[in-house]
């Protein structure tokens, strides 16, 4: 029960590792609001494991003010964890502005956002608190087919730094994880984008890249709670602006 007491907002946690980060903090006694745009799974996610679910779109300022308001009068807020992302994959030569633009408005800009709107919240608590932003090991090198996701990713990764040395004057703790390759709804659209650009049978890239992670599988949702959960605690106090890699051995840095 490392997180008794602690109120914790969960992006993007309707479904996938968001979930199993919601489940985690639950068992470990904090108190959970889930902040997805699939309100409908929210709500049945959040009842299944004992959480409150909140429609969010991390792409609308007004979205995440209203659910700030809400996390404010309900008690205030411990704990972010930015979660809520999406993918994207072509070659260069057909990425399109509309697809860059709407991978970035969620995964940096909602990522930003969110991040300043708990902030400010935090600040005016004057209770500390700890934001987790999930990163990606596609932050840390480009890949051929998924530019835009990529660059989305290594923007998580700076924004930590910039936010975590900013915000640690207020007893904040910004960091960030970094999966490999996670099985679940979001590879399954993954590997669907290599098998349109690769012409690979579908499930044949998971298996590549399962195979090839030194563990000797892709990881799970739940290889990444432990992290979450530690983070979050009163034992990573001292750690700033850090990126973890939670990836099998996929990368070091
Ligand atoms: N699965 C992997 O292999 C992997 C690897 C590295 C990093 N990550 C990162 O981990 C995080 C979670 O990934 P996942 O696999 O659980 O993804 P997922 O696609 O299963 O879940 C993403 C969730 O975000 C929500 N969402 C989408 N747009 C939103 C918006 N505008 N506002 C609020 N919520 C929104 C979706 O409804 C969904 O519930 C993401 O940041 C992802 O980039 C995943």
């Amino acid at each position: 029960m490392r997180l008794t007491g602690k109120r914790a907002l969960i992006t993007g946690a309707a479904r996938g590792i968001g979930r199993a980060f919601a489940e985690a903090y639950v068992r470990e006694g904090a108190e959970v609001v889930i902040g997805d745009i699939d309100l409908a799974r929210a709500e049945a996610t959040a009842a299944e494991i004992g959480a409150r679910a909140l429609r969010l779109d991390v792409t609308d300022q007004a979205s995440i003010d209203a659910c700030m308001a809400e996390m404010a009068a309900g008690g205030g807020i411990d704990i972010l964890i930015n979660n809520a992302a999406i993918f994207t994959a072509a070659p260069i030569a057909e990425i399109t502005r509309g697809d860059y633009d709407r991978v970035f408005a969620i995964n940096v800009a909602g990522t930003l956002f969110t991040l300043q709107a708990a902030a400010k919240l935090m600040i005016a608590q004057g209770r500390g608190g700890r934001i987790i932003n999930m990163a990606s090991q596609a932050g840390r090198r480009g890949e051929a087919l998924v530019a835009v996701y990529c660059a989305t990713k290594a923007a998580v990764i700076s924004l930590t730094q910039s936010a975590g040395l900013n915000l640690i004057a207020h007893g904040i703790n910004v960091n960030a994880i970094a999966p490999g390759v996670v099985d679940g709804e979001h590879w399954d659209g993954v590997d669907a984008f290599f098998a349109k650009y690769e012409g690979k049978a579908p499930g044949e890239k998971k298996r590549e890249v399962g195979a090839a992670v030194p563990f000797g599988r892709m990881g799970t949702a739940e290889d990444l709670t432990g992290m979450a959960v530690f983070l979050a605690s009163d034992e990573a106090q001292y750690i700033v602006a850090q990126t973890y890699n939670v990836d099998g051995g996929n990368w070091m840095s």
